[in-house]
């Protein structure tokens, strides 16, 4: 395939969230607030364009076979986004409170909910067409080469 494989590469973003997701709950968990924002934003820059091929293409095809289902996915989406903001505006402060450091550690590990569901995708996507299957992976490799960080698509391609 000359494109690259939708699935695979799907599988392996959720592997690199789900492992940047632990590392930042570890961070928060010791404190060390200047590790904690560096590695959210790593997953803002990987999560921007997988978030953008997922609701550009993989989810309005997936309704095939899910229905309404992915309106929930798009929901899942919102809460996320919301709570990347939350702890991006409390690790810009100069120091938190240990409240404040446990509040954003909880909400942090809340996010594997998503990474969770949004992988048992890929079981519904083998199913796609060859053509189709080569037709997301271009899509995919345009969201990437694009390299718009979640936020900023957020507030900005998403909201239009
Ligand atoms: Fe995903």
């Amino acid at each position: 395939m000359a494109t690259l494989d939708p699935i695979a590469e799907f599988r392996e973003d959720h592997r690199k969230v789900r492992d940047g997701i632990l590392d930042l709950t570890d961070a928060l968990g010791r404190r060390d607030i200047a590790r904690a924002k560096e590695i959210l934003m790593e997953l803002n820059n990987l999560v921007g364009p997988h978030f953008r091929y997922e609701e550009e293409s993989l989810y309005p095809a997936l309704r095939t076979f899910l229905g309404e289902y992915v309106d929930q996915l798009l929901n899942e989406h919102n809460n996320v986004i919301e709570t990347a903001k939350a702890c991006l505006n409390l690790l810009s402060k100069e120091s938190l409170t240990e409240q404040e450091a446990e509040d954003a550690r909880k909400a942090a590990m809340s996010l594997l909910v998503h990474v969770s569901n949004c992988d048992g995708l890929a079981i519904l996507s083998e199913r796609f067409s060859q053509s189709d299957l080569e037709e997301l992976g271009r899509k995919y490799e345009e969201a990437r080469k694009q390299g718009v960080p979640l936020l900023e698509w957020a507030d900005t391609i998403r909201g239009k």
